[in-house]
């Protein structure tokens, strides 16, 4: 290779691909990064759906909206067909409700915001952790009190590492806890 050519490739080519990488990845990366780790996140929803009414008062399981937890990677936001289950009859005449009615009969999914997420670059699997007894309480905190849901525990990597390595700490109620992996590549695949 001729010496004007690798010198142009180390001097400007090399630092231009660098910078960009280095530039995509950030901008990738803080973007999609919620603010303080994520905890006391709390947006406001498109419907004023309160957890502490439906999952607190009235006890529906969590299963019954968010049949993903226990099959799957994700734990998965119901579709307004379930509200529907019970909202063609109960408080047809609310306000809310009737905007809800609305997002249904104009077959529009509705718009949540969605509230805790890792990553893309980081896999997290729900099913493995409910599976082996995990309450949803040890990492989303008490939503049965909550009226808007709100992110109330870090998922830094060393939040999730934390646990991993010291279960019996954040699992007082499991009796033989497994401890959770802190290989690179469970999480990192
Ligand atoms: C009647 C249906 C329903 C039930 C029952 C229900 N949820 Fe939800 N959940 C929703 C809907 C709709 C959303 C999205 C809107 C919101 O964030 O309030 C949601 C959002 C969430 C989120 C935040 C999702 C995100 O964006 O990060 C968590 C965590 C959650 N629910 C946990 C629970 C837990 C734990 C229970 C049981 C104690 C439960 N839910 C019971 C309907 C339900
Ligand atoms: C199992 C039945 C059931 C399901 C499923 C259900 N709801 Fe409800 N919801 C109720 C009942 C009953 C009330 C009234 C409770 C009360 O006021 O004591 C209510 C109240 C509400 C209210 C407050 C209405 C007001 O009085 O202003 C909203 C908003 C609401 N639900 C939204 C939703 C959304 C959104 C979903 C789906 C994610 C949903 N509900 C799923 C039964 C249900
Ligand atoms: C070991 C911690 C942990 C447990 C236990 C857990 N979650 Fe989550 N949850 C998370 C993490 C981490 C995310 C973000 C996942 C992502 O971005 O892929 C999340 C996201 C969610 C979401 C957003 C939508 C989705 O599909 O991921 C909902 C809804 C939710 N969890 C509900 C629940 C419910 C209900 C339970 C209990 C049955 C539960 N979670 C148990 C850590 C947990
Ligand atoms: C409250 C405790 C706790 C928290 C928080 C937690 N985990 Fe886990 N995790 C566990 C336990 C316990 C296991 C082992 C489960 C088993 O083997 O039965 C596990 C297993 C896993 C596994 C191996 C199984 C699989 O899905 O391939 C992965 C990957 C994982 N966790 C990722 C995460 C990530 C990513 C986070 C943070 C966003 C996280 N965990 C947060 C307790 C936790
Ligand atoms: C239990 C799951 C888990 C394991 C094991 C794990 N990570 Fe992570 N890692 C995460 C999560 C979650 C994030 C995202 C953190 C955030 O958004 O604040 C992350 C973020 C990162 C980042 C981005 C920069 C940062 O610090 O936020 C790098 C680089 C990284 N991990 C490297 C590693 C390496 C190297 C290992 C092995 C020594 C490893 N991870 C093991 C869960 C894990």
């Amino acid at each position: 290779m001729n010496k004007s050519l690798l010198d142009y490739i180390l001097r400007v080519r090399l630092p231009i691909t660098l910078f960009v990488i280095i530039a995509a990845f950030t901008v990738t990366y803080f973007a999609s990064r919620p603010i303080d780790n994520g905890i006391g996140y709390s947006p406001a929803q498109p419907i004023n759906f309160s957890h502490k009414l439906h999952a607190g008062l009235m006890r529906i399981d969590c299963e019954y909206c968010h049949t993903g937890v226990e099959k799957s990677r994700n734990a998965m936001v119901p579709a307004v067909s379930t509200c529907m289950n019970c909202h063609s009859i109960a408080r047809k005449d609310k306000p809310e409700i009737i905007k809800l009615r609305k997002y249904y009969f104009n077959n529009i999914a509705l718009p949540w915001v969605r509230v805790h997420k890792v990553p893309d670059f980081v896999y997290f699997n729900h099913s493995v952790h409910v599976n082996s007894g995990i309450k949803c309480e040890s990492c989303h905190g008490n939503v049965r009190e909550m009226d808007r849901i709100t992110q109330v525990h870090s998922f830094s990597m060393s939040a999730c590492l934390d646990c991993h390595r010291n279960p019996q700490q954040y699992l007082p109620y499991l009796k033989n806890v497994k401890h959770g992996p802190d290989n690179c590549f469970a999480c990192h695949r």
